[in-house]
């Protein structure tokens, strides 16, 4: 069934307070709940609707009478009190549940043993029956009991009241939170497990215990997660007054776990690859990730826990924004255009095809059909671009004002996006024109410009226009509100300064204090629009939509020789970046294009020069080199061609590694050499900036076949002393198909086999590989032991790991679809939400040509043809059908 955002209607009844008693057992786990419950409307009774899903209920009970079968009604997925009474009344319910047999990792589950939950989004119905709506905001105490010797540690939100033994080896621990909240950030976790102990004093002096629950034997690895959530809380504090507000605050690592982490008050619950962290067995990207969702999960406490949503359609009210958040911490905690240029490379290569294809979505979705499938790209880092462009438009401070204002007017309260947008808007007295449509419209607009230069009259003209693509649903447009930075170069690579700009023939002062600027943002916001700049003594070369102002598709005039000139001269680092991707992608849209007529390949040595001088560079930052050197991902370029050829792509941008790696030997020979370091493993930027650059230089080498490089890989995979160079030398070995690579894989798996994360790593490495036919491989991978199909991080690894090599999984045998459709159908037996997240490989199949759609449509229609298939997956499968 279809939900639509237009039928919003307000609760007919509210919730006071909860009570909850969870008697945990290995058979079955009873709970109760004794809710107050008022209507909303003083004097009216209608009938209350409870949700409730793969529930035995027990009984019901309102004012303490037990109802009569003839007073309520069950089905499958209610249950109905037809005439309550008038007034506040107190109801019961007891219900019998079964977490031990719950695959779904949704509601109450077991995993490793211990019982933990996840209730976000429409998880709560199934452990209780409950207005399962986060508008439904209420005081939770929880009673949880269970076996003394099983489950020795029990957690729930808040404070710990009381904790005590009862008969028969049980105990039990009494939690109260003192904050309202919906029961989507309800949870619970109790086995055996033990915590690393840390305190931080808040800025007002509260002293908050911090403590990170895992398995014993993976306490070590807790203490780079520990260092995460105490830089975390400071750095909120910090920068946006936001102090944490309760004593206690827990964390606790689940190897099962269907996403990374979820914001539980005082109660965060992770996937432990997002938590558990050595040198030894975790990458930098790994120490990277955890910083970020550590920060996330804790920002969420004031936009998410504090300030909720007032429905499911407003995810990204809490997401878009707690993105954002996460994103300028982690900017803050390292570099600043390395990670812009990550989260922009994301974007184009997740989020762009999402909107171009037949699931695109507004970040406020219209409609949706499981929630579930909603916790997407777009609602999280489109959303997070959006939340970026008021601060682009008002600067930090009137950010930071506008974030005041939204918690002056809101704490405690379930909102939405509107009211987010009024608060930076009225905060700032800002006009925001048609602002909003960033919510309603989905797809990406494409913006185009081209300049001129008028010598005598000394001006120089940007002419804008824009068009948003239609999408499924939203056939025709309106014009965006657009913020562009951007900043003029004279001659010698400088920024130009500016006075002022003229806008539909006024001219309007862009001075700062009466001085000039050398970057400024333009509003864009009709289809076709033409800023002049006035005194603009020499030709100049524009550097727009600078540090990436808004999620968009951009073309410009810019000759050749400009792209060079930005690439070497441009203040602002990102649009350097850039400007070196602009030339990578138009170089490598030409090679495809000579490689389907079946002419010779050959790389421009202009290219290959300015990578040459970028890597030379040593005043340039080394992880910004890293990223300047790396040719755009093969799905950007599928993406931007009108059929896309798989096959091309992948031998265009093979052809293009290896010659540049031909051509730039010696100096990548001796990056690699230079940037070796025997000293201890230390995440900081500098380091983990030598690292990547050593990295990035030996991936290159490996495209060569030689035995010089080969006795170098070897030597790399032997001395490592930490993962991130251990496994860039275990890739750059199985890059190339024998008996070395088997070799190594295998000592790789003995070394570490008992280490879940790394094993996890393995399995990717290889199933993410180009190998030629190497469907067989991921299938016998499989069935390897340490293989369960019951873990999301297996699954995510191997499954969604070969769905990243577009050679093998758009082989055009069609063996690659036929293998993920038959995971997808298995996979929905078990866990639908996690089979719906691996059919979306399938949604962008009219891209391709034609047998290659008939082979991945059969593959749809097969899964369609299903028995019993989740609506989850119902949902994709069935749009990417119709779309
Ligand atoms: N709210 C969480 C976060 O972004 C993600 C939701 C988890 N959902 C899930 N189905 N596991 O931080
Ligand atoms: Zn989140």
């Amino acid at each position: 069934k279809e939900i639509f955002l237009k039928d919003y209607k307000l609760p007919d009844y509210y919730f006071d307070t909860v009570d909850l008693k969870f008697s945990l057992g290995e058979e079955k786990t009873i709970v109760s709940s004794k809710i107050t419950v008022f209507p909303r409307v003083e004097g009216s009774s209608p009938p209350l609707v409870l949700d409730g899903h793969d529930l035995k209920l027990i009984s019901v009970k309102v004012n303490s009478e037990e109802l009569k079968d003839k007073d309520f009604h069950v089905d499958s997925r209610h249950l109905t009190i037809s005439s309550p009474p008038t007034g506040t009344f107190s109801l019961e319910i007891v219900t019998e549940i079964y977490p031990q047999k719950n695959t779904s990792l949704e509601g109450l589950y077991k995993s490793s043993g211990n019982f933990c939950t996840q209730c976000e989004a429409e998880g709560f119905r199934k452990i209780t029956f409950y207005q399962d709506r986060p508008d439904i905001m209420a005081k939770y105490s929880c009673w949880v009991e269970g076996d003394k010797s099983l489950y020795p540690v029990l957690l729930s939100n808040g404070n710990l009241i009381e904790q005590g033994d009862l008969e028969g080896g049980k105990h039990f621990a009494l939690w109260e939170d003192p904050f309202k909240k919906p029961c989507y950030l309800f949870a619970l976790v109790a086995g055996q497990l033990e915590s690393r102990d840390d305190i931080f004093v808040t800025r007002s002096g509260r002293k908050v215990s911090l403590r990170i629950w895992t398995p014993a034997q993976d306490l070590p690895k807790t203490a780079h997660a520990m260092f995460a959530l105490k830089a975390a809380m400071k750095w909120d504090e910090d920068v946006f007054g936001l102090e944490y507000d309760l004593d206690l605050f827990n964390i606790v690592a689940v190897p099962d776990f269907d996403m990374g982490a979820m914001e539980n008050k005082s109660l965060n619950i992770f996937n432990s690859k997002l938590v558990l962290a050595s040198p030894e067995t975790a990458s930098d990207a790994d120490y990277a990730a955890i910083l970020g969702v550590i920060g996330h999960e804790y920002f969420h406490n004031w936009t998410g826990n504090r300030v909720t949503c007032r429905d499911w359609f407003q995810l990204s009210l809490k997401e878009g924004l707690t993105v954002f958040r996460d994103q300028e911490f982690s900017s803050d905690m390292g570099s600043r255009t390395v990670k812009r240029i990550a989260d922009v490379s994301r974007l184009r290569n997740y989020q762009f095809p999402q909107d171009a294809g037949p699931m695109a979505h507004p970040v406020r979705p219209h409609s949706y059909i499981k929630m579930d499938n909603f916790y997407t790209v777009t609602v999280y880092e489109k959303g997070a671009e959006v939340v970026r462009m008021y601060k682009t438009l008002m600067g930090s401070q009137g950010f930071r004002k506008g974030m005041n204002l939204y918690f002056k007017r809101h704490d405690g309260q379930a909102v939405t996006c509107e009211d987010f947008f009024a608060a930076m808007r009225d905060a700032n007295d800002a006009d925001f024109a048609n602002f909003l449509q960033w919510y309603s419209q989905a797809g990406t607009p494409l913006v185009k410009v081209t300049s001129s230069y008028n010598a005598e009259a000394r001006t120089f003209s940007l002419k804008f226009s824009q068009e948003v693509p239609p999408t499924p649903g939203q056939p025709v447009k309106e014009p965006m509100f657009i913020p562009v930075a951007l900043g003029l170069l004279d001659s010698a690579g400088k920024d130009m300064p500016l006075f002022s700009v003229y806008h539909d023939g006024i001219l309007k002062s862009i001075t700062s204090n009466n001085q000039p600027v050398y970057s400024t943002v333009l509003r864009v916001t009709k289809k076709e629009e033409e800023f002049v700049f006035p005194n603009i003594i020499e030709q100049p070369v524009p550097s727009i939509l600078r540090g990436y102002s808004a999620p968009i598709r951009f073309e410009s005039d810019l000759s050749e020789s400009d792209l060079f000139f930005l690439l070497a001269h441009d203040s602002d680092e990102f649009n350097r970046w850039e400007a070196g991707q602009i030339l990578a992608r138009k170089l490598m849209l030409s090679l495809v294009a000579d490689f389907q007529q079946k002419k010779p390949l050959a790389l421009n040595p202009k290219f290959v020069h300015g990578l040459r001088s970028i890597l030379c560079d040593s005043s340039l930052d080394k992880e910004f080199i890293a990223k300047a050197i790396t040719l755009p991902g093969e799905g950007e370029i599928m993406d931007m061609m009108e059929v896309a050829d798989p096959d091309a792509v992948h031998a265009v941008r093979s052809f293009m590694r290896k010659q540049i790696a031909a051509e730039l030997k010696a100096e990548f020979l001796t990056t690699v050499e230079n940037n070796r370091s025997s000293e201890e493993y230390v995440f900081n930027h500098p380091n983990m900036a030598r690292r990547a650059l050593k990295n990035v230089a030996l991936a290159y080498l490996a495209s060569l076949e030689d035995e010089e490089i080969t006795k170098l890989e070897l030597h790399e995979y032997r001395t490592a002393t930490n993962m991130t160079e251990q496994f860039a030398a275990l890739a750059a070995i199985a890059h190339n198909p024998g008996k070395m690579r088997d070799e190594v894989l295998a000592d790789f798996y003995n070394k570490w086999q008992h280490d879940f994360l790394v094993v996890n790593k393995w399995f990717a490495l290889q199933a993410m590989s180009d190998i030629p036919g190497n469907v067989e491989n991921v299938r016998n991978l499989f069935n390897h032991p340490a293989f369960d199909l019951r873990n999301p991080n297996n699954v995510y690894s191997l499954i969604g790991g070969f769905c990243g090599s577009p050679v093998n999984f758009h082989a055009k045998d069609g063996s690659g679809y036929q293998f993920l459709g038959e995971m997808v159908v298995q996979l929905d037996k078990i866990n639908p939400r996690v089979a719906s997240r691996r059919v979306s490989a399938f949604s962008r199949w009219r891209r391709y040509d034609e047998t290659r759609q008939t082979l991945a449509k059969a593959q749809l229609e097969m899964i369609m043809s299903t028995n019993g298939l989740s609506e989850n997956v119902f949902e994709i499968a069935s749009k990417s059908l119709a779309a």
